[in-house]
């Protein structure tokens, strides 16, 4: 059987992580979560206190980081250099600044150089931004995921709610305008649909009808 390599893009909170490992689990595939790899570099400069605006401090940053993402069970981990920060970097302190580190070249070219690299043998689910787009610009499916901001935020407000998190739905609706729009307006690689993704407006789907559409267009190019 052919090994695909399948892109799912779209804005914060549209379902693309919880929809990506369901996919990937179902065909045994690696699932691969882009945004994780900007969030830990944000960690590590928050914690070294370095500028999100200065790309060459956070360069000298990532060249010293190994980011592993490690499967463990229906969940992923994320290691910096071994050490869990799968929590760590959730936190509004990151989502807060990680767009602002996202923008930079240079930023950008070494983590898509490493998400090639780790989808090179096919057999992967990659969701991010920018993987129809630029990281995988030959993908064999590509999808791109849509909801209303207000339905975004009600999903990830009823998700944080039942982690046991704190969660504020209206600071919830600003975040996601405020990145949505941050990451849409970035001069490289701005979050797009490519010209051949499919659109999914999840608004008012379940996770299975999403699955259940983008493993039909899987089927498709086996
Ligand atoms: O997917 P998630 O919301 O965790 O991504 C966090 C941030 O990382 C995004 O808001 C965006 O700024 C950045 N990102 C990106 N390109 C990707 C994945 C994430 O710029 N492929």
């Amino acid at each position: 059987n052919k090994r695909l390599s399948v892109a799912i893009d779209g804005p914060a909170a549209a379902g693309k992580s919880t929809v990506a490992k369901q996919v990937a689990k179902e065909f045994s595939y690696i699932y691969i979560d882009t945004g994780a790899m900007y969030r830990a570099l944000t960690l590590k400069a928050i914690q070294s206190g370095a500028d999100p605006e200065n790309e060459k401090d956070l360069m000298e940053l990532l060249q010293e980081m190994e980011i592993s993402l490690v499967p463990s069970g229906t969940q992923q981990l994320v290691l910096v250099n071994g050490e869990d920060v799968s929590e760590a970097i959730r936190t509004s302190a990151v989502t807060d600044h990680v767009s602002a580190v996202s923008m930079h070249g240079r930023v950008r070219a070494e983590m898509v150089k490493r998400q090639q690299e780790m989808a090179s043998s096919g057999g992967v689910v990659m969701d991010g931004r920018d993987i129809g787009t630029h990281v995988l610009p030959h993908a064999d499916v590509k999808v791109f995921l849509l909801a209303s901001v207000e339905e975004r935020a009600k999903r990830r407000h009823e998700e944080n709610l039942s982690r046991g998190y704190e969660s504020d739905l209206s600071l919830l609706e600003k975040d996601i305008a405020r990145r949505d729009k941050l990451d849409s307006e970035r001069e490289i690689s701005p979050l797009r649909k490519a010209e051949d993704a499919v659109e999914i407006d999840t608004t008012s789907l379940s996770i299975e009808d999403v699955v259940v559409r983008i493993k039909q267009l899987m089927e498709e190019r086996l």
